[in-house]
């Protein structure tokens, strides 16, 4: 089993930006917990961050047809962005959408969300935490869907 991890942008200052609102992890300690989790549920975990939207869609174009689950926290992009949406949308891959924080305790403009409604599910408000509540919901969906298709 698959998963791919896509973080949004300015998550690569995760640590430093605005610790009160996203905590101390940094990215890289997110991103070496959930490959050390995903070896515990026996799940190959790949990690990837870019500040662009096209580096976004490109990566989630080139994941299709090769993973089973994709974790997203799109960042500013979840307020705003129908290419991410339509790339989602393209690809069909269960999709569980992950933030830090909780948006809706949030600005107005935060409650928004363009791939709410084609998400499998929506994880946020655990800090850190909410990345791995996602990759054992992960687990989860891999093997529900893999379970349906034999
Ligand atoms: C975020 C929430 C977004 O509103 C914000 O723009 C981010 C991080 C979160 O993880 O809480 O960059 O996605």
């Amino acid at each position: 089993m698959a998963v791919l991890v896509v973080h949004g942008p300015n998550l690569n200052l995760l640590g430093e930006r605005e610790p009160e609102v996203y905590g101390r992890t940094s990215l890289a300690d997110i991103d070496k917990e959930l490959k050390d989790l995903g070896r515990e549920l026996e799940m190959k975990v790949e990690t990837f961050q870019s500040n662009s939207e096209g580096g976004i869609v490109d990566r989630i174009q080139q994941a299709r047809g090769k993973c089973d689950v994709l974790l997203i926290n799109p960042g500013a992009y979840t307020h705003t962005s129908v290419a991410i949406r339509d790339a989602i949308a393209a690809v069909n891959i269960p999709v569980i959408e992950v933030h830090l924080s909780n948006v809706y305790r949030r600005e107005p403009f935060r409650h928004h969300s363009t791939i709410a409604d084609i998400a499998h599910g929506r994880i946020m408000g655990f800090g850190a935490e909410s990345y791995s509540l996602a990759l054992r919901a992960a687990r989860t969906i891999a093997e529900e869907s893999r379970r349906r298709s034999v």
